[in-house]
């Protein structure tokens, strides 16, 4: 696996470490929600600590800028409560080098958001970044640098590159089990069959011509926005939702899609059925030729999901990303459910990332024992997986010159499709359910609450990122 060194073959007793994990975590109105990326690390650190070495802690929460930049100290109590362990914020304008000095064997401190620093944004080469003081200062009292998570690896910014050229470098476990997760990925298993959905749908556009040109991908199941975003590629009117694109500036998208289905056409498979909130605030899947309607679209529909389990037999790797619909809304989680419940029973390998999605999968009652692997990354596994340049990796295996990372996939808005005033209060009707869909639902079905149903969707990144207006650029194929 690359020319990595893992630090599960080091001794780290009595060692001091510094280690950048990803926290970044929803964080409203100040509350931190619990996920599994604070799940994940606490189990690490934990770990670590209890082999007695001394852990300096780096990781961020949202954009400068932004009002998620905020203090680690409520992700420090989460870390503390979970790891039995008291965990304290040191801020960066303390003596944080002489605290360093002072750690006990076993000791865990978390240093404040490092993008409270002015220049952890921005792209550096490795040996630039490591001339920053902040890193220089760390790195003095450290004799270890673990990088444990591949949601950062992305990034050109100074605390996921800056500490390689200092110090010895080691790939962490959770790190680990991504890279070993992603190596079926490499060895380009066939067939392999993606099912994207969610929100980013440029990345998503991207993404899709990448596997294709470089013939990663045999198929592409497209749900979600993706989905209709191809349906209006191909002519169909959706009615409603077609004002929602047009808000959220994704007619753009349109022509690149277009030219994506004359290349690639034929492996990829859309949506035949849709599932609209009817007048009565019900449930109601309708035909594609029944398009355009009056109402939203909310999901995919029961013909579709079946058309995307079959896609899915024989795949030997599967790779999913984002939600099929929106899930947040009661009755209009089914497509999810049921296109996330046939992944689970393939019996190929199943990599599911993502923001979007891992927020799904906990709604829908899954777990990271139905998959082969959930991974934490969302736009850097796509990164990854689209085979663009992974600064955060390069470093790690030290080839240092050529760190700095490329342009972004994009930047572009995550769409919010349910406005909170707009979410359902009351439960819909039964949804149709052919009797083979129904049997191979999760045996548990709890009713919605109806705060659960009046949540807007969570998405991690939707108030991060600048909304980009410039035409998206699509690589030349080949
Ligand atoms: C994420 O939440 O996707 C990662 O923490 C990366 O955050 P960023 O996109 O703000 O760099
Ligand atoms: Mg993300």
């Amino acid at each position: 696996m690359g020319n990595y060194k893992f630090l599960k073959d080091e001794n780290i007793s009595g060692k001091t470490i510094v280690i950048r994990v990803d926290l970044n975590s929803n964080v409203e109105d100040g509350e931190l929600f619990e996920n599994a990326r604070l799940r994940k690390y606490a189990k690490t650190l934990k770990e670590m600590s209890e082999k007695n070495a001394k852990l300096v802690v780096l990781a961020h929460q949202g954009r400068k800028g932004n009002e998620d930049c905020v203090s680690l100290k409520p992700h420090a109590e989460e870390l503390s409560e979970l790891t039995e362990k008291e965990i304290k914020v040191l801020p960066w304008d303390s003596d944080y080098e002489t605290a360093i000095k002072e750690m006990q064997a076993g000791d865990i401190i978390l240093m404040e958001n490092v993008r409270f620093h002015d220049n952890e944004e921005q792209d550096f080469s490795a040996e630039d970044a490591s001339k920053i003081e902040w890193i220089q200062k760390i790195a003095s009292v450290c004799q270890i640098f673990v990088q444990d998570a591949l949601s950062v690896c992305h990034r050109s910014q100074p605390s996921v590159i800056g500490f390689t050229p200092l110090l010895p470098s080691f790939v962490g476990p959770v790190l680990e089990a991504e890279l070993a997760a992603l190596k079926h990925f490499d060895s380009g298993e066939k067939p392999c069959v993606f099912v994207l959905g969610g929100s980013k749908i440029k990345d998503s556009l991207y993404l899709i011509n990448e596997l294709f040109g470089k013939q990663k991908a045999d198929k592409i199941c497209a749900g979600g926005l993706l989905g209709e975003l191809f349906l209006k590629a191909k002519g169909v009117v959706l009615g409603e939702k077609d004002k929602f694109f047009e808000e959220k500036g994704f007619n753009e998208l349109v022509e690149p899609a277009k030219q994506v289905l004359e290349n690639y056409g034929e492996q990829i498979v859309l949506p035949v059925d849709v599932a609209i909130m009817n007048d009565s605030d019900e449930r109601e899947e309708i035909s594609i030729s029944e398009l355009p309607k009056d109402n939203s679209i909310f999901d995919i529909g029961t013909e579709t999901v079946a058309e995307f389990k079959g896609s899915l037999k024989g795949a030997k790797l599967i790779v999913a990303n984002g939600p099929m619909g929106v899930f947040e809304k009661m009755d209009f989680e089914i497509g999810t459910k049921r296109v996330f419940n046939a992944i689970s029973k393939s019996r190929g390998f199943s990599l599911v990332g993502g923001g979007d999605t891992e927020t799904a999968l906990e709604q829908v009652d899954f777990s990271d024992k139905d998959f082969s692997h959930i991974s934490l990354a969302g736009k850097a596994l796509l990164q990854y997986i689209s085979g663009k340049k992974m600064p955060g990796l390069i470093v790690l295996q030290g080839k240092t010159s050529e760190s700095k990372a490329e342009q972004p996939i994009s930047e572009e808005p995550v769409a919010k499709e349910v406005p909170v005033e707009e979410a359902v209060e009351e439960p819909a009707a039964e949804e149709p359910k052919s009797e083979e869909s129904a049997a191979e639902e999760p045996a548990v079905e709890e009713p919605k609450s109806e705060e659960s149903a009046a949540e807007e969707p969570k998405s991690e990144e939707s108030e991060s990122e600048a909304p980009e207006s410039k035409q998206p650029e699509l690589p030349p194929q080949n």
